[in-house]
């Protein structure tokens, strides 16, 4: 299984890309994870990647796509993969169709999960994420059993730099400039799985798997020209 995930900023791309990895035994990949992660490292692409995020601004195409890249080329993607995060604007999602007919295969599906703007809002302001493993939870709608500790390492929970008021305004601003395209660059293309994200976090992770099971993005696509 390959798929993309899309969808605004805390609408919960990565509460259920870990849900469909695991389902479909393929790696999660996100960007935001990996560049958080190369941050907390403090390595050269951490530290050069910090600004953007901290500003809700894209991190620039050629970084981003050379590290989907070399991800991609990775024995375990070779399974599949759920991308989350990427692609984020057409640059991104035209560079992604390349690096996958490089290595001979294509995506099945593009998942765009959908919220209102105060829903994902109340997300982002409850969010804790664990500081060792990448654990995410929300104080109201999924909070650890002991508030401040991860149930599953014990480590700390912290709330994101980026889910500042200020920044979440900006992100949620270049979202609809840069990635909500690509929604339409996928839905052209037959391939858009639109899922009502509105949702409790076991009902939309319920109907993801049963509209790719249905198939509805294989039938929906209409091959170029013939018809
Ligand atoms: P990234 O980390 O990708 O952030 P994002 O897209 O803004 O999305 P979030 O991670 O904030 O939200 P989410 O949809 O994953 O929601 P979650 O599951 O956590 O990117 C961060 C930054 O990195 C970018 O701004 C940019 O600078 C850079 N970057 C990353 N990728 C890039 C790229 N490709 N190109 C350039 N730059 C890039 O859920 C949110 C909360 O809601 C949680 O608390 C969760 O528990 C809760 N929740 C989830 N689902 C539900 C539900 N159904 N009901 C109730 N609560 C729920
Ligand atoms: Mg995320
Ligand atoms: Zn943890």
């Amino acid at each position: 299984m390959r798929l993309v995930l899309l969808g605004p900023p805390g609408v919960g791309k990565g509460t259920q890309a870990t849900r469909l990895g695991a389902h479909f035994g393929v790696p999660h990949i996100s960007t935001g994870e990996m560049f958080r992660e190369a941050l907390s490292q403090k390595t050269p692409l951490g530290l050069a990647a910090k600004k953007y995020m901290d500003a809700g601004k894209l991190v620039p195409d050629d970084v981003t796509i050379g590290l989907v890249r070399e991800r991609l080329g990775r024995p375990d993607s070779s399974r599949g993969f759920v991308l989350d995060g990427f692609p984020r604007n057409l640059v991104q999602a035209r560079a992604l169709e390349d690096v996958l007919r490089d290595v001979g295969t294509r995506l099945d599906a593009a998942v765009s999960i959908e919220a209102g703007e105060e829903t994902v809002v109340r997300r982002l302001s409850g969010r804790r994420q664990c500081r060792q493993c990448g654990a995410v939870y929300h104080v109201e709608f999924n909070p650890p059993p002991e508030p401040g500790k991860c149930p599953v390492c014990g480590g700390a929970l912290y709330q994101r730099d980026d889910d500042r008021e200020e920044t979440v305004r900006e992100r949620l601003r270049v979202y609809a400039v840069e990635t909500e395209p690509v929604i339409e660059f996928y839905r052209r293309k037959g391939m858009l799985v639109a899922v009502d994200g509105e949702r409790d976090i076991d009902e939309v992770t319920a109907s993801i798997i049963s509209a790719l099971k249905e198939g509805n993005a294989v039938e929906e696509s209409v091959p170029d020209g013939d018809m």
